[in-house]
Protein backbone atom coordinates (compact mmCIF):
# COMPACT_ATOMS: atom_id res chain seq x y z
CA UNK A 1 0.00 0.00 0.00
CA UNK A 2 1.07 3.73 -0.06
CA UNK A 3 0.89 7.41 1.22
CA UNK A 4 1.68 8.46 5.00
CA UNK A 5 -0.40 7.05 8.04
CA UNK A 6 -1.32 8.91 11.15
CA UNK A 7 -0.13 6.74 13.15
CA UNK A 8 4.22 5.84 14.15
CA UNK A 9 5.56 4.09 11.40
CA UNK A 10 6.69 0.56 12.60
CA UNK A 11 9.97 -0.01 10.17
CA UNK A 12 13.28 0.81 11.42
CA UNK A 13 14.22 4.34 9.34
CA UNK A 14 17.73 5.29 11.06
CA UNK A 15 19.41 4.18 7.60
CA UNK A 16 17.79 5.04 4.65
CA UNK A 17 19.24 7.15 1.77
CA UNK A 18 17.74 10.13 0.74
CA UNK A 19 15.02 7.82 -1.76
CA UNK A 20 14.47 6.09 1.35
CA UNK A 21 15.88 2.92 0.51
CA UNK A 22 17.62 0.48 2.62
CA UNK A 23 19.99 -2.86 1.91
CA UNK A 24 17.89 -5.91 2.32
CA UNK A 25 20.09 -7.56 5.45
CA UNK A 26 19.22 -11.13 4.82
CA UNK A 27 21.07 -12.59 7.76
CA UNK A 28 18.76 -10.62 9.88
CA UNK A 29 15.33 -13.49 9.40
CA UNK A 30 15.42 -15.68 11.90
CA UNK A 31 14.56 -19.00 11.68
CA UNK A 32 11.07 -18.28 13.68
CA UNK A 33 10.39 -15.70 10.85
CA UNK A 34 11.26 -18.09 7.66
CA UNK A 35 8.97 -20.43 9.36
CA UNK A 36 6.27 -17.65 9.14
CA UNK A 37 6.62 -16.46 5.95
CA UNK A 38 6.51 -20.13 4.86
CA UNK A 39 3.41 -20.92 6.88
CA UNK A 40 1.58 -17.50 5.22
CA UNK A 41 2.39 -18.76 1.85
CA UNK A 42 1.28 -21.99 2.45
CA UNK A 43 -2.34 -20.51 3.23
CA UNK A 44 -2.24 -18.20 0.74
CA UNK A 45 -1.07 -19.81 -2.44
CA UNK A 46 -3.74 -22.81 -1.97
CA UNK A 47 -5.96 -20.04 -2.48
CA UNK A 48 -5.04 -18.40 -5.58
CA UNK A 49 -6.70 -21.25 -8.04
CA UNK A 50 -9.81 -20.32 -6.71
CA UNK A 51 -9.40 -16.26 -6.33
CA UNK A 52 -6.42 -15.05 -7.81
CA UNK A 53 -6.95 -13.91 -11.73
CA UNK A 54 -4.92 -16.03 -13.84
CA UNK A 55 -2.06 -13.58 -14.82
CA UNK A 56 -1.49 -13.72 -11.02
CA UNK A 57 -1.14 -16.79 -10.63
CA UNK A 58 0.72 -18.33 -13.43
CA UNK A 59 3.10 -15.72 -12.52
CA UNK A 60 3.52 -16.88 -8.76
CA UNK A 61 3.90 -20.27 -10.20
CA UNK A 62 7.22 -19.88 -11.61
CA UNK A 63 8.74 -17.80 -9.18
CA UNK A 64 9.36 -20.39 -5.54
CA UNK A 65 8.53 -17.88 -3.34
CA UNK A 66 7.60 -20.60 -1.40
CA UNK A 67 10.95 -22.15 0.40
CA UNK A 68 11.41 -18.88 2.27
CA UNK A 69 11.95 -14.98 2.68
CA UNK A 70 12.50 -13.97 -1.12
CA UNK A 71 16.25 -12.32 -1.98
CA UNK A 72 15.54 -9.29 -3.77
CA UNK A 73 18.04 -9.63 -6.09
CA UNK A 74 17.20 -13.25 -7.21
CA UNK A 75 13.92 -11.41 -8.23
CA UNK A 76 15.38 -9.09 -9.77
CA UNK A 77 17.12 -10.61 -12.32
CA UNK A 78 14.28 -11.78 -13.47
CA UNK A 79 11.65 -9.07 -13.18
CA UNK A 80 13.88 -6.78 -14.51
CA UNK A 81 13.97 -8.91 -17.84
CA UNK A 82 10.66 -9.52 -17.61
CA UNK A 83 9.52 -6.01 -17.61
CA UNK A 84 12.10 -4.12 -16.36
CA UNK A 85 11.16 -2.99 -13.22
CA UNK A 86 13.32 -3.97 -10.10
CA UNK A 87 12.19 -4.08 -6.51
CA UNK A 88 13.66 -1.94 -3.89
CA UNK A 89 14.25 -2.55 -0.35
CA UNK A 90 12.49 0.33 1.99
CA UNK A 91 11.55 0.29 5.83
CA UNK A 92 7.83 0.49 5.33
CA UNK A 93 5.88 3.10 4.30
CA UNK A 94 6.91 6.60 2.43
CA UNK A 95 6.11 9.88 1.84
CA UNK A 96 3.46 10.29 -0.95
CA UNK A 97 6.63 12.44 -3.22
CA UNK A 98 9.08 9.45 -3.01
CA UNK A 99 6.48 6.79 -3.21
CA UNK A 100 5.33 8.33 -6.78
CA UNK A 101 9.22 8.93 -8.07
CA UNK A 102 9.65 5.16 -7.59
CA UNK A 103 6.86 3.86 -9.25
CA UNK A 104 7.41 6.66 -11.57
CA UNK A 105 10.97 5.26 -12.51
CA UNK A 106 9.37 1.21 -12.30
CA UNK A 107 10.94 0.87 -8.53
CA UNK A 108 8.70 -0.81 -6.69
CA UNK A 109 9.66 0.00 -2.76
CA UNK A 110 9.49 -3.44 -1.03
CA UNK A 111 9.09 -3.51 2.68
CA UNK A 112 12.10 -5.48 4.31
CA UNK A 113 10.16 -6.29 7.89
CA UNK A 114 7.98 -9.40 8.04
CA UNK A 115 5.01 -8.91 10.65
CA UNK A 116 4.57 -11.04 14.06
CA UNK A 117 3.31 -14.68 14.40
CA UNK A 118 0.23 -12.87 16.06
CA UNK A 119 -0.66 -10.91 13.07
CA UNK A 120 -1.02 -14.34 11.24
CA UNK A 121 -4.38 -13.17 10.05
CA UNK A 122 -4.06 -9.51 9.66
CA UNK A 123 -1.85 -6.51 9.62
CA UNK A 124 -2.44 -2.91 9.09
CA UNK A 125 0.90 -1.78 7.60
CA UNK A 126 2.56 -3.75 4.67
CA UNK A 127 4.98 -5.74 5.45
CA UNK A 128 6.89 -8.31 3.41
CA UNK A 129 4.72 -10.68 2.97
CA UNK A 130 1.62 -7.88 1.42
CA UNK A 131 4.78 -6.36 -0.78
CA UNK A 132 5.84 -9.31 -2.49
CA UNK A 133 3.07 -11.78 -2.36
CA UNK A 134 0.54 -9.39 -3.11
CA UNK A 135 2.22 -7.25 -5.58
CA UNK A 136 5.23 -8.99 -6.99
CA UNK A 137 4.01 -11.11 -9.62
CA UNK A 138 1.60 -8.55 -11.22
CA UNK A 139 4.95 -6.22 -12.02
CA UNK A 140 5.33 -9.31 -14.58
CA UNK A 141 2.64 -8.58 -16.54
CA UNK A 142 3.35 -5.88 -19.56
CA UNK A 143 0.56 -3.65 -19.18
CA UNK A 144 0.12 -3.86 -15.27
CA UNK A 145 3.72 -3.13 -15.23
CA UNK A 146 3.05 0.30 -17.88
CA UNK A 147 -0.28 1.40 -15.46
CA UNK A 148 1.75 1.05 -12.88
CA UNK A 149 4.56 3.80 -13.74
CA UNK A 150 1.85 5.94 -15.65
CA UNK A 151 -0.12 6.09 -11.82
CA UNK A 152 3.58 7.12 -10.51
CA UNK A 153 3.89 9.89 -12.88
CA UNK A 154 0.26 10.88 -12.24
CA UNK A 155 0.82 10.90 -8.68
CA UNK A 156 3.73 13.44 -9.30
CA UNK A 157 1.59 15.79 -11.38
CA UNK A 158 -1.45 15.37 -8.65
CA UNK A 159 0.25 16.23 -5.83
CA UNK A 160 1.04 19.85 -7.29
CA UNK A 161 -2.61 20.05 -8.24
CA UNK A 162 -3.23 19.03 -4.60
CA UNK A 163 -5.80 15.98 -6.30
CA UNK A 164 -4.23 13.26 -4.27
CA UNK A 165 -6.88 12.44 -2.41
CA UNK A 166 -8.67 11.50 -5.58
CA UNK A 167 -5.96 9.48 -7.03
CA UNK A 168 -5.24 7.66 -3.67
CA UNK A 169 -8.31 6.17 -4.23
CA UNK A 170 -7.55 4.53 -7.84
CA UNK A 171 -4.86 2.69 -6.15
CA UNK A 172 -7.09 1.54 -3.90
CA UNK A 173 -9.72 0.56 -5.57
CA UNK A 174 -7.13 -1.03 -8.42
CA UNK A 175 -4.18 -1.89 -7.17
CA UNK A 176 -5.04 -2.89 -3.52
CA UNK A 177 -8.75 -4.37 -3.65
CA UNK A 178 -9.40 -4.79 -7.45
CA UNK A 179 -11.84 -7.83 -9.08
CA UNK A 180 -11.32 -8.57 -12.51
CA UNK A 181 -14.12 -10.60 -14.71
CA UNK A 182 -13.06 -13.61 -16.16
CA UNK A 183 -14.73 -16.46 -18.17
CA UNK A 184 -14.08 -18.75 -14.86
CA UNK A 185 -16.06 -15.96 -12.96
CA UNK A 186 -14.95 -13.10 -10.79
CA UNK A 187 -10.99 -13.10 -9.66
CA UNK A 188 -9.23 -10.71 -7.70
CA UNK A 189 -5.97 -8.72 -8.87
CA UNK A 190 -5.46 -6.27 -5.75
CA UNK A 191 -2.58 -6.82 -3.47
CA UNK A 192 -4.22 -6.59 -0.42
CA UNK A 193 -6.39 -9.09 -0.58
CA UNK A 194 -4.48 -11.47 -2.32
CA UNK A 195 -2.25 -11.31 0.98
CA UNK A 196 -5.00 -11.52 3.20
CA UNK A 197 -6.64 -14.79 4.15
CA UNK A 198 -10.05 -13.73 4.93
CA UNK A 199 -10.89 -11.42 2.15
CA UNK A 200 -10.05 -13.68 -0.90
CA UNK A 201 -13.26 -15.59 -0.14
CA UNK A 202 -15.25 -12.97 1.12
CA UNK A 203 -14.64 -10.52 -1.91
CA UNK A 204 -16.16 -13.17 -4.47
CA UNK A 205 -18.66 -15.10 -2.28
CA UNK A 206 -19.70 -12.59 0.03
CA UNK A 207 -23.25 -11.47 -0.71
CA UNK A 208 -22.79 -8.24 1.43
CA UNK A 209 -20.16 -6.10 -0.71
CA UNK A 210 -21.01 -4.08 -3.73
CA UNK A 211 -19.63 -5.23 -6.86
CA UNK A 212 -19.79 -2.51 -9.08
CA UNK A 213 -18.77 -2.08 -12.79
CA UNK A 214 -15.04 0.22 -12.81
CA UNK A 215 -15.81 3.92 -13.58
CA UNK A 216 -12.83 5.97 -12.69
CA UNK A 217 -14.95 9.32 -11.74
CA UNK A 218 -16.68 6.76 -9.94
CA UNK A 219 -13.91 5.30 -8.47
CA UNK A 220 -12.09 9.16 -7.88
CA UNK A 221 -15.33 9.47 -5.87
CA UNK A 222 -15.47 6.74 -3.54
CA UNK A 223 -14.47 7.04 -0.21
CA UNK A 224 -12.51 3.83 1.60
CA UNK A 225 -11.79 2.19 4.54
CA UNK A 226 -8.76 0.88 5.70
CA UNK A 227 -9.93 -1.31 8.84
CA UNK A 228 -12.23 -3.39 7.44
CA UNK A 229 -13.15 -5.51 4.46
CA UNK A 230 -14.18 -3.51 1.88
CA UNK A 231 -17.64 -3.00 1.47
CA UNK A 232 -17.19 -1.78 -2.38
CA UNK A 233 -15.18 -3.29 -4.65
CA UNK A 234 -14.82 -2.30 -8.45
CA UNK A 235 -14.41 -4.55 -11.66
CA UNK A 236 -12.32 -4.42 -14.08
CA UNK A 237 -12.94 -6.47 -17.47
CA UNK A 238 -9.15 -6.63 -18.43
CA UNK A 239 -5.97 -4.51 -17.29
CA UNK A 240 -6.48 -3.00 -21.01
CA UNK A 241 -9.14 -1.53 -20.27
CA UNK A 242 -7.88 -0.30 -16.52
CA UNK A 243 -5.14 1.16 -19.07
CA UNK A 244 -6.83 3.44 -21.11
CA UNK A 245 -9.33 4.79 -19.24
CA UNK A 246 -6.77 6.02 -16.61
CA UNK A 247 -4.56 7.30 -20.05
CA UNK A 248 -6.09 11.01 -20.49
CA UNK A 249 -5.21 13.76 -18.68
CA UNK A 250 -6.64 14.01 -15.60
CA UNK A 251 -6.37 17.99 -14.81
CA UNK A 252 -10.01 18.49 -16.25
CA UNK A 253 -11.50 15.37 -14.07
CA UNK A 254 -10.06 16.74 -10.77
CA UNK A 255 -11.50 20.08 -11.60
CA UNK A 256 -14.84 18.19 -11.76
CA UNK A 257 -14.36 16.04 -8.82
CA UNK A 258 -13.87 18.95 -6.56
CA UNK A 259 -17.43 20.16 -7.43
CA UNK A 260 -18.63 16.46 -7.04
CA UNK A 261 -20.02 14.73 -3.80
CA UNK A 262 -17.62 12.20 -2.55
CA UNK A 263 -19.04 8.61 -2.24
CA UNK A 264 -19.45 6.91 1.16
CA UNK A 265 -17.03 3.42 1.21
CA UNK A 266 -20.77 1.40 1.03
CA UNK A 267 -22.92 3.82 -0.90
CA UNK A 268 -24.67 2.55 -4.06
CA UNK A 269 -25.66 5.28 -6.69
CA UNK A 270 -28.37 4.95 -9.45
CA UNK A 271 -25.73 5.08 -12.37
CA UNK A 272 -23.74 1.89 -10.83
CA UNK A 273 -23.51 -1.36 -13.30
CA UNK A 274 -23.54 -3.95 -10.01
CA UNK A 275 -21.87 -7.14 -10.92
CA UNK A 276 -23.95 -10.41 -8.91
CA UNK A 277 -22.41 -13.21 -7.54
N1 LIG B 1 -3.34 9.87 -16.94
C1 LIG B 1 -3.21 10.25 -15.58
C2 LIG B 1 -2.98 11.76 -15.40
O1 LIG B 1 -2.88 12.48 -16.33
C3 LIG B 1 -2.06 9.51 -14.93
C4 LIG B 1 -2.45 8.17 -14.43
C5 LIG B 1 -2.24 7.03 -15.17
C6 LIG B 1 -3.03 8.06 -13.20
C7 LIG B 1 -2.60 5.80 -14.67
C8 LIG B 1 -3.38 6.85 -12.71
C9 LIG B 1 -3.16 5.72 -13.42
O2 LIG B 1 -2.92 12.20 -14.30
CO1 LIG C 1 0.13 -2.78 -1.14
Amino acid sequence: MAGQTDHPLRGDYSNIRPDYTVDQDYSLYSPEEQDLWKRLYARQSAQMPTYACEEFTDVLATLNFGAGIPHFDEVNEKLTKATRWTLVAVPGLLPDDVFFEHLANRRFPTSVWIRRPDEFDYIVEPDIFHDFFGHVPLLFHPVFADYLEAYGKGGVKAKGLNALDYLARLYWYTVEFGLIDTPKGLRTYGAGILSSAGELPYCINSPKPNRVRFDLMRVMQSNYKIDTFQETYFVIDSFDQLFEATAPDFTPYYESLRVLPSLAANQVIPADHLVKV
